[in-house]
C-alpha cells in the first residue's frame, strides 16, 4: 500500500534537507511505502516521486519544465546560468544536440580514455614507492589535464591544478549555504572568466594549440536555435559543463577504491578481466550503490495528475535517485555491493539512473554517462593493478553531506618496487 504524507504549509523542508542529506528523502518515503511524499522546498510546494513509473512521467517533457526550477545558489556553483541544465523546448534540444553530438561517440570516449591511461601511469606508476597519495586529489588532476587536453583547453601545469581544484571546488558546495558554497562562487566566477576569454580570443582568429575539431571549437562556433552563436559567457558556462562533471568523476574514482579495499576480492577478478567486461559492470555497481546526486528536479508544467494525485502547475517536482537504487522492491539485496548484477547485460534505460532516467536526446538525462562508464572503468582496473597500501585513515563516508565521499579522501601509499 502506498501512502502519502502531506504537511502542514508553514513546514518546509529546506533545512532538513540541508541538515540530513542523503537520508532526507528515503527516510520520507519509507514512511509512505515508496509513495510520493509532499513537502516544500525553499518555499515552494514539492512532491517527491519514485520508481520507474515515476521516470517515465517525470521525462516527459510535457509535465515537466525546467527553465526557473534551479534555485540560483546551485546555477552560480554547479551548472552556470544560462546553461543546458535550464532550457526547454527547442531551445533545449538544439544545445542538447551540440553535447550529444560531443559526447556520444565511442571513439571520442576512447580517446578520452587514453588520456586519462597516460596521465594515471605518469602520476602512479613508474615512480619511485612509498609515496602517499590522496587519491581524490590526484584523480582530480589527472582527470582534468585529460579532459582538458582532449577538449582543446590549453593549461599550464599550475592552471590544471587550479582547474581540478575549482572544478571539485564547484560540486563540493552547491548544496550548503556555508564557506564552501563561497569557495564555489569564486571557483565557478575565476574559470567562466578564463574560458570567456579563449572564446572570444578563438573568434578573433587566435590559434590554440587544441587540434582543429575540438570540444572546444564546436562549443566556441556552436549556434543556437535562435541562429546566434553563443555568448562568449555562456559557452564558457558550457564548457565547463564538460570539463566540470568530468573532473568529478574523482567521486566515483574513491569510491571504486572504496570497494575495492572493502571487499578486496573484485581485485582479482579486475586483474584477470582481460574484455574489460567486469570493469564495465563494477563502474555500473559503484554509480548504483555509492551516493552522488541525490534527485534531479524540474516544475509542474501544467496540472497534472500522478496516479490520482493532483500536482498544481509550478509545483517543484523531485525523482529521487538516490532512494531508487537502494529500493528492496527494484533490487535483489540493495545494500550488497555486487557487480555481478550487471555482468554480461548492460542496465536498462530507466533501471539505473544515477545520472537521470529517460532519453538524453530527448530530455535532460546526462549526455556524458558513456564517458562517466568509460573513464570509471579504465581507473577501477588501473586501481586494480597498482600494489598499494591503505594506511590508517577515516574512510567513512557521511551520508549528511551532499556530495560525500570517504572523509580522508583515500590515502594511499604506493607499494616499493624490489630493486
Ligand atoms: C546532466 C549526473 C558526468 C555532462 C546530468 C544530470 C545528472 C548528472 C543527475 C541531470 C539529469 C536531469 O536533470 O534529469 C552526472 C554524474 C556524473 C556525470 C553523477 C559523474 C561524474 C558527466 C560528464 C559530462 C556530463 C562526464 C560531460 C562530459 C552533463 C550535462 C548535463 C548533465 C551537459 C545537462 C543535460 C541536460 O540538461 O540536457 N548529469 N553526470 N555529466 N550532465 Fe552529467
Amino acid at each position: 500500500t502506498r501512502l502519502t504524507t502531506t504537511l502542514a504549509p508553514w513546514t518546509d523542508s529546506t533545512l532538513p534537507l540541508l541538515a540530513r542529506g542523503y537520508a532526507w528523502l528515503p527516510d520520507r518515503m519509507r514512511a509512505t511505502h515508496g509513495g510520493p511524499v509532499r513537502t516544500r522546498l525553499l518555499g515552494r510546494p514539492a512532491i517527491a516521486l519514485r520508481g520507474p513509473a515515476a521516470i517515465g512521467f517525470f521525462y516527459d517533457e510535457r509535465h515537466i519544465s525546467r527553465t526557473a526550477a534551479l534555485p540560483g545558489p546551485v546555477l552560480d556553483t554547479l551548472f552556470g546560468q544560462g546553461a543546458v541544465h535550464t532550457l526547454d523546448g527547442d531551445a533545449h534540444r538544439a544545445r542538447k544536440a551540440m553535447f550529444l553530438a560531443l559526447l556520444k561517440d565511442e571513439a571520442g570516449a576512447a580517446a578520452l580514455a587514453d588520456h586519462v591511461v597516460l596521465q594515471w601511469s605518469e602520476a602512479l606508476t613508474g615512480r619511485d614507492g612509498g609515496r602517499r597519495v590522496v587519491l581524490f586529489d590526484e584523480t582530480a588532476l589527472i582527470l582534468a589535464r585529460s579532459v582538458c587536453a582532449w577538449t582543446g583547453v590549453p593549461l599550464s601545469d599550475e592552471a590544471a591544478r587550479q582547474m581540478a581544484g575549482d572544478c571539485t571546488a564547484m560540486v563540493d558546495g552547491f548544496a550548503t549555504l556555508g564557506v564552501r558554497h563561497w569557495r564555489a562562487r569564486a571557483a565557478r566566477a575565476r574559470q567562466e572568466d578564463a574560458l570567456a576569454a579563449l572564446v572570444r580570443l578563438a573568434r578573433e582568429g587566435e590559434e590554440l594549440a587544441g587540434d582543429s575539431g575540438t570540444a572546444f571549437e564546436v562549443v566556441a562556433w556552436h549556434r543556437d536555435a535562435d541562429g546566434r552563436l553563443l555568448d562568449p559567457h555562456t559557452a564558457a558556462v558550457e564548457l565547463l559543463n564538460i570539463i566540470r562533471p568530468t573532473v568529478a568523476i574523482a567521486w566515483f574514482a574513491v569510491f571504486a577504491a572504496h570497494a575495492l579495499h572493502r571487499w578486496p576480492s573484485h581485485r582479482d577478478l579486475l586483474r584477470k578481466d582481460a574484455d574489460g567486461h567486469y570493469a564495465r559492470a563494477f563502474a555500473h555497481e559503484v554509480r548504483r550503490f555509492y551516493p552522488f546526486a541525490p534527485f534531479v528536479g524540474g516544475l509542474a508544467a501544467t496540472d497534472l495528475t500522478w496516479q490520482g494525485e493532483t500536482i498544481a502547475k509550478d509545483t517543484l517536482v523531485l525523482l529521487d535517485l538516490y532512494g531508487h537504487h537502494h529500493d528492496p522492491e527494484l533490487w535483489d539485496a540493495p545494500y550488497r555491493f555486487d557487480p555481478q548484477r550487471f555482468v554480461g547485460r548492460e542496465p536498462g534505460a530507466d533501471e539505473l539512473v544515477p545520472q537521470g532516467g529517460g532519453d538524453p536526446a530527448h530530455g535532460h538525462r546526462c549526455p556524458g554517462e558513456d564517458i562517466t562508464v568509460a573513464l570509471l572503468a579504465t581507473l577501477a582496473a588501473e586501481l586494480a593493478a597498482l600494489d598499494f597500501d591503505v594506511p590508517e585513515q577515516d574512510l567513512s563516508i557521511p551520508l549528511s553531506r551532499i556530495p560525500t565521499r570517504p572523509r580522508s579522501g583515500f590515502v594511499l601509499t604506493t607499494a616499493r618496487q624490489d630493486p
